[in-house]
């Protein structure tokens, strides 16, 4: 069971809030003004572990993420939250160097990837980003056939050789992710043709048919009902099983649902990561508390 205040920094637990009326219980949640995590943001056994990243946009001009440290554990999965604007796709890009392709960004601080430091001058993006996938707020299928949307992928990278493999890999990437049975007599047809939900399910199969370590998901059910949500919130949980996964949601109850811990982040700083559980039931920082009780946000 967690024990209140023993992830907290020395330098947190001086600002607590202290109760004023003697005789009353202390208020344990720490002060709205501390901007310094609250909870244990390293893991044992990290699959990513990101340290003092700060990004700029515009040039250096405007800072979104301040500080933040963060490790991404093995067989995890981890939930963003916060309200609109606190960075938290800023974040979950820098960690497959997402933000490259922005002009004006910059990001610093270290990002390792096991031991690999992926923002390392002799790292290839291309098969980081294999690496480390990406699944989008609105479903983003390639304009081609159902089977060449998770065939594409695999073929640039070299991991089949010829058609028996690809076909296998296609109905395997598709079956995992839950799709092959409504598409298996379709595939020559266009991904695009396909309903929102299996769209995301399509560009899950894509992700995953090459094989990444570490999946990332920027809100990939904010489009879906709650049919093709849940479907969607089955196969992350199935996928842990093999992968890391970071999921940025503004619903906490899928966050609540799929992931083991949760990160919240308010104006580019992280305020509090812990157990999910704890996070929604009894959190450190008045700011979380604030925002899981609805007041902003
Ligand atoms: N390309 C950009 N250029 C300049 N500023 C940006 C850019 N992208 C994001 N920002 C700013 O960085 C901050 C964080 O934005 P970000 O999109 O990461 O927030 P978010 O938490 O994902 O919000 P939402 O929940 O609305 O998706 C915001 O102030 C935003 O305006
Ligand atoms: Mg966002």
């Amino acid at each position: 069971m967690y024990q209140a205040g023993e992830t907290i920094t020395h330098k947190v637990e001086t600002k607590m809030t202290e109760n004023p009326l003697p005789g009353k219980r202390k208020s344990q949640l720490v002060d709205r003004n501390v901007r310094e995590t609250v909870g244990q943001a390293k893991v044992p056994n990290f699959r990513m572990r990101c340290e003092n990243v700060n990004v700029y946009y515009q040039f250096g001009e405007k800072k979104a993420i301040n500080n933040v440290t963060l490790d991404i554990g093995r067989n995890e999965v981890i939930a963003m939250i916060g309200p609109s604007g606190c960075g938290k796709s800023t974040f979950i890009r820098c960690l497959n160097r997402m933000n490259d392709t922005i002009e004006g960004c910059r990001v610093e601080g270290t990002i390792l990837l096991d031991d690999t430091d992926i923002y390392d001058k002799k790292i290839d993006v291309v098969p980081l980003r294999a690496r480390i996938g990406m699944v989008f707020q609105k479903p983003n299928p390639f304009p081609k056939s159902i089977y060449d949307n998770i065939a594409y992928g695999p073929k640039i990278h070299g991991l089949v050789q010829n058609r028996q493999e690809t076909d296998e890999l296609v109905e395997q990437s598709l079956k995992r992710a839950g799709l092959w049975n409504e598409v298996k007599d379709r595939l020559t047809q266009p991904g695009t043709g396909l309903s929102g939900g299996q769209q995301q399910r399509l560009c899950i199969a894509r992700t995953i048919a090459v094989n990444p370590e570490v999946i990332l998901m920027d809100e990939p059910c904010s489009a879906l009902d709650p049919i093709a949500t849940a479907v969607i919130e089955d196969l992350i949980d199935e996928l842990r099983k093999e992968y890391s996964i970071a999921i940025v949601t503004h619903s906490m109850q899928q966050a609540s649902r799929v992931s083991q811990r949760t990160a919240f982040f308010h104006m580019g700083d992280l305020i509090e990561i812990g157990p999910t559980d704890q996070i929604f039931l009894s959190p450190l920082h008045q700011l979380t508390n604030d925002y899981i009780t609805g007041r902003f946000g």
